[in-house]
């Protein structure tokens, strides 16, 4: 018998918990009900919604039945009939707590919170194979982009090598339109909030910590090993000024955040894993450079698929719950029927790379001393630290004694380039080191 000869009114209902009833949880709830029907074949059983947990039962929620909600989230999520539990309320400490007793009483959890998977993905994903029930997250990543499906199922048989693009969708929104409309830092990140893009406390966003626990999720999947967030390295945008954004759109280039997770071999031959968030410029030419608003998009270069790019909505209440209601329908029909999802496969085990290994490009702009030899002395600067330069341009001053300089680097080490940098800081031919930011595509 195949799901869809079965009845769905002859098998058990499943039973759902929504732990928080924000911005996802909101939209989680409201399409659940509205396709209930939909869900039931789909699954193979009905599904029903038994209880949601909030912390505030004063505020109005239009469409939910008041009999529903709860503050006690912990006896929510391990209730006689509730079988899988959506944790959509953020935060790390609280959460973990509350996903492992519902999985450890024996409940499929599905998560879009990639801060709690980031930080303790071993740890949940050993508790739900000890329970034997699933643990999805595939909202951590990227929203409604099926990024974890992607890389737990479809690229299985394929070799990762590299993993990068635009996964925080309120760093996109911000830079975006600083760079379209001109408008403010400030201006963009209250609309980014207004919009239910912004993380609750959109630090998390705008350091890149959002972003970071996405790549560190991505890298794990992608190559087999556990890359956890404190592993990656971690800039955010916060110190890109409208200058930074004006110089990079003259020069030809688009300034976004990205998350970089690569396998990198290092001159012993040793594989290592290397995940980072930086803000980063991208030749106008690329693809990623026109990925605009709330947008993400992913690029992955396997082996044997080569480059594949994967975009769409990054953030949000709809698009989220898409995500959240494919793993939901998942842990349902893996209730009724029986079966677990792909769970973790960390066998690969490579370490992470020290970060000052990792090859990398970057685009300086410092204003210097326009005197005869300046130029020929950086240059001389830069070769001792082993690393080449690709383009040198020079722009006119108003104060004829100054010169603008801008490099690009070939690919160096980032800690020759790092240590050049410094160098640089501290020349008197050097007046101001302007910016310094990473170039990839
Ligand atoms: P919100 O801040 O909008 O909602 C959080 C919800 O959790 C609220 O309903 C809040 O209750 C509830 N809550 C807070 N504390 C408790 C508690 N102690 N007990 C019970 N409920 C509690 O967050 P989002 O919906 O934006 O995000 C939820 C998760 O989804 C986060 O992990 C986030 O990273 C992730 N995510 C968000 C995306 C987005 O675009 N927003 C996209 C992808 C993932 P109350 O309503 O009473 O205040
Ligand atoms: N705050 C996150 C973002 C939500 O802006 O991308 C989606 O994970």
């Amino acid at each position: 018998m195949t799901v869809t000869d079965l009845n769905p009114n002859d098998t058990k209902t499943v039973g759902v918990a929504i732990l928080g009833m924000g911005t996802v949880g909101t939209s989680v709830a409201q399409l659940l009900q509205e396709n209930a029907d939909e869900f039931a074949h789909r699954i193979g059983g009905p599904v029903e919604i038994k209880g949601i947990a909030v912390s505030d039962l004063s505020k109005t929620r239009e469409g939910i039945d008041s009999n529903l909600l709860t503050d006690d989230a912990r006896a929510l999520c391990t209730r006689d009939d509730v079988d899988v539990v959506v944790e959509v309320i953020g935060g790390i400490d609280y959460p973990r707590e509350l996903v492992l007793s519902a999985l450890k009483a024996g409940k499929s959890v599905v998560t879009a919170n990639k801060a709690l998977v980031a930080a303790h993905a071993d740890e949940l994903a050993e508790a739900a194979d000890e329970a034997g029930v699933d643990l999805y997250f595939e909202a951590a990543v990227a929203a409604a982009i099926p990024v974890v499906g992607m890389l737990r199922r479809s690229l299985a048989g394929d070799q990762i090598q590299r993993i990068s693009g635009i996964v925080n969708g309120t760093t996109n929104f911000i830079l975006d339109a600083m760079t379209s409309t001109g408008a403010s830092y400030e201006d963009a990140l209250a609309e980014a909030t207004r919009l239910g893009y912004a993380e609750a406390d959109p630090t998390a966003d705008v350091e890149g910590h959002d972003a970071a626990s996405k790549a560190a999720i991505m890298a794990s999947l992608g190559f087999h090993s556990r890359v956890k967030f404190d592993d990656v390295h971690c800039e955010g945008i916060t110190n890109i000024t409208a200058d930074d954004i004006a110089a990079a759109s003259k020069a030809g280039y688009t300034i976004k955040l990205l998350a970089i997770c690569e396998r990198i071999t290092d001159s012993e031959g040793k594989t290592a894993v290397s995940a980072r968030v930086h803000p980063t410029l991208i030749p106008n030419s690329h693809p990623l450079s026109s990925v605009s608003e709330s947008y993400n998009a992913i690029y992955v270069d396997a082996e044997a698929a080569g480059s594949l790019m994967f975009y769409g909505n990054g953030a949000g209440g709809a698009p989220t719950a898409s995500a959240v209601l494919g793993d939901l329908v998942g842990a349902a029909r893996n209730k009724v029927h029986g079966g677990l999802a792909p769970g973790e496969n960390t066998y690969a085990n490579y370490p992470v790379a020290d970060f000052g290994e990792v090859p990398t490009r970057y685009h300086i702009d410092m204003t210097v001393n326009d005197r005869t030899g300046v130029l020929a002395d950086l240059a001389a600067r830069f070769s001792a630290h082993g690393i080449s330069l690709r383009t040198v341009r020079q722009e006119e001053q108003e104060r004829h004694e100054n010169a603008r300089l801008i490099l690009v680097t070939h690919q160096a080490r980032e800690a020759d380039l790092q240590a050049i940098v410094d160098e640089l800081s501290g020349l008197d031919d050097v007046r101001e080191v302007n910016s310094v930011i990473r170039l990839d595509g």
